[in-house]
């Protein structure tokens, strides 16, 4: 039986109930909207742990832009039924004011260079957003384990430096990307897609395929260049940016330590609407 909570306290209590009882907790930070990108978490978190958490929180203050928070898709009764449906145990909707009281002091994170490049540059705010209520969320459910998607690429670097920043001794669970039958991957976001805006969009993956197989020929230079002009070509998409970079630091990889690891990550716009994507090209 899934149980959905909307204050604090009342999930404390049956929070409590369950550490007394020695139980595992897993938890799964979402906006809601959700989708089998989200779902998957949830099975990953049932099949890891003796209870499942998922919070729903379209959370204010990691939103640079008012227009996509105003805009942000809200289904709650189907968000309910797709947790109850993959047996997720307990559900987290708080308000805003539960999230947030006037008593609570916001904290300021730093994340260096993790923060100063790709989305952090194109979205300032955006990650000591998620960071505050990332760690909001894990003092009230204190799970054993977190999961998070690498949809979020940039973000899970972050979350891995916030735990370590705090001293925090969740495990931080990776994800892998969650696609559509034709490529495109799974967001919340895709859903205010036009229908012809829907029918171009797997050309994202498209080219980031192109990118892995051309990787091992081209140098990142061409790459790059060679990725700008196939996205350019496409009038119903603008490029922000396209990066290869280190899936440790993030900083851009170079001839000579690409192959240690890197990752390219891309976001653009269709219309107003943002969409990302990465692939993993050397591991
Ligand atoms: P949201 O965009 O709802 O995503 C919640 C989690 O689902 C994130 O960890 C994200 O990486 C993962 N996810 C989204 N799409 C996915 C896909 N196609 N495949 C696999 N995983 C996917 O990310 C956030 O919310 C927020 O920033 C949050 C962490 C909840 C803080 O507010």
């Amino acid at each position: 039986m899934t149980e959905v909570f909307n204050k604090i306290e009342a999930l404390d209590e049956r929070l409590s109930e369950l550490r007394k009882q020695h139980k595992t907790i897993g938890f799964v930070p979402t906006m809601g909207a959700l989708h089998k990108g989200h779902i998957s978490l949830i099975e990953r978190s049932n099949r890891e742990n003796d209870t499942s958490v998922c919070s729903v929180f379209v959370n204010p203050i990691q939103f640079n832009n008012q227009n996509d928070l105003l805009k942000y898709p809200h289904t709650p009764e189907s968000d309910i039924e797709m947790l109850s449906n993959e047996g997720c145990d307990i559900i987290f909707i708080p308000s805003r004011e539960q999230m947030y009281p006037e008593s609570l002091k916001l904290e300021n994170y730093h994340f260096g260079t993790l923060e100063t490049v790709m989305e952090g540059k194109f979205r300032p705010g955006h990650f000591n957003g998620v960071a505050v209520v990332v760690k909001r969320f894990f003092d009230i459910v204190q799970p054993n384990k977190a999961y998070f998607g690498l949809k979020d690429f940039q973000q899970l670097a972050i979350i891995k430096d916030l735990v370590r920043q705090i001293g925090s001794k969740i495990e931080i669970v990776e994800c892998g990307i969650i696609r559509e039958v034709d490529g495109l991957a799974m967001s919340s976001r895709n859903s205010r897609l036009s229908a012809i805006q829907r029918k171009v969009a797997p050309y994202i993956y498209e080219v980031l395929l192109a990118v892995k197989e051309k990787a091992g020929e081209m140098s990142i230079e061409e790459l790059k260049a060679w990725t700008l002009e196939q996205i350019n070509r496409e009038d119903l998409m603008k490029i922000e940016y396209f990066e290869i970079v280190s899936p440790i630091s993030l900083m851009p990889v170079n001839e000579q330590n690409k192959h240690l690891g890197s990752v390219a990550c891309i976001a653009l716009y269709m219309d107003e609407i943002r969409l990302i994507d990465n692939i993993i090209l050397f591991l």
